[in-house]
């Protein structure tokens, strides 16, 4: 199996933005693109992405889960980064083209088609360090991608990082580049010193989220999960299944969790932790890592809530539940 985003569609849509206009929108070879050696984005990382997904229903329709919400992140995060403004309409219908392009390429489910827009500053001016780029250019790139879980479906071990931020706060809700950068260390080190599949970032003992996904803590019927501010990144997956979960009548308390709470709860039998992001949907939390110690999030396996509201999820983007929240968009 080749790893999650390594395949490319061999083109992509990509339009430019040469200060005061965008380029009408053209679809080319996604082999290269060409930049100037002192491109903004290459010394000062004004960039953005997204990631959204097309599914393919059994009749054969391709529906994109969720465009909309992420064509505004997409704009918000351009927009904080002093990026040139896009036009989300814009956007939206290069997603739509660039997929209805490659249509007969969308995998059944449970793979897709992973969809990643790009912005970025492109303007030649390396003195430009505290100055936005006056020009950029964005793309839609494609990806088909497999089932997640093909591996099977196992409990995550987590470090608790409960001194440092993943990122500076007033960048959390930017999906950019620099903020993976800032949390690779971290990561790294978990990975090699405690086996730690992630690190959940919980400055000062604020539970945030992991390096690319949202924390969801499941205790009974009560999902609790840290409010959105700018700290951290207001994951589409993670609105979808406080909304199914509200569908389903639990208790969704949006609220700040502090590292004592949820290591208090976790020790409860019933007790089940997950990962919300676009990739895995809803990942299981077997395990957190605290000082040392290793502490089961309930019984360390995997959740039964988790498992029913992944389900639910998948239900509506695989095209065999009904959409009543009209999150699918037709291509
Ligand atoms: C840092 C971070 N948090 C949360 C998420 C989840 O966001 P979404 O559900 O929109 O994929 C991601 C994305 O993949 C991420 O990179």
């Amino acid at each position: 199996m080749t790893a999650f985003g390594s395949v490319f569609m061999p083109e992509m849509a990509i339009s430019w933005f040469d200060g005061s206009n965008w380029s009408e929108t053209e679809v080319v070879s996604s082999d290269s693109i060409q930049l100037h050696p002192g491109a903004h984005v290459l010394h000062y990382s004004s960039t953005c992405f997204e990631g959204l997904k097309a599914f393919r229903h059994k009749d054969g329709s391709i529906k994109i889960f969720r465009m909309d919400k992420n064509v505004e992140r997409f704009a918000q995060s351009s927009q904080l980064l002093g990026l040139p403004e896009i036009n989300k309409d814009v956007t939206a219908k290069m997603i739509r083209d660039i997929v209805a392009r490659f249509t007969d390429e969308v995998p059944e489910a449970p793979g897709s088609m992973y969809i990643r827009p790009t912005h970025f500053g492109t303007e030649p001016a390396i003195g430009k360090a505290a100055v936005p780029s006056l020009t950029s250019c964005q793309y839609v790139l494609l990806s088909p991608v497999g089932d997640y879980f093909a591996g099977g479906d196992k409990a995550l071990r987590l470090l608790i990082e409960d001194q440092n931020m993943r990122c500076p706060p007033h960048m959390g809700m930017v999906k950019s580049g620099g903020n993976y950068a800032a949390a690779l260390q971290p990561i790294m080190h978990a990975r090699a010193e405690v086996q730690a599949d992630q690190v959940l970032f919980c400055p000062n003992g604020d539970v945030q989220e992991t390096g690319a996904a949202n924390f969801l803590l499941i205790d009974g019927n009560e999902l609790i999960t840290k409010a959105l501010d700018a700290s951290f990144l207001h994951g589409v997956t993670r609105d979808s299944i406080l909304t199914i979960a509200r569908d389903m009548g639990m208790d969704v308390q949006e609220r700040e969790l502090t590292v004592d709470e949820l290591l208090e709860r976790a020790k409860k039998p019933g007790c089940e932790a997950a990962l919300s992001g676009t990739a895995a949907v809803l990942a299981p939390v077997g395990t957190l890592i605290h000082h040392g110690q290793e502490i089961d999030v309930g019984n360390g396996g995997i959740g039964e809530t988790t498992v029913k509201l992944r389900t639910a999820l998948n239900a509506i983007q695989w095209g065999e539940a009904e959409d009543t929240h009209g999150w699918l968009t037709s291509v």
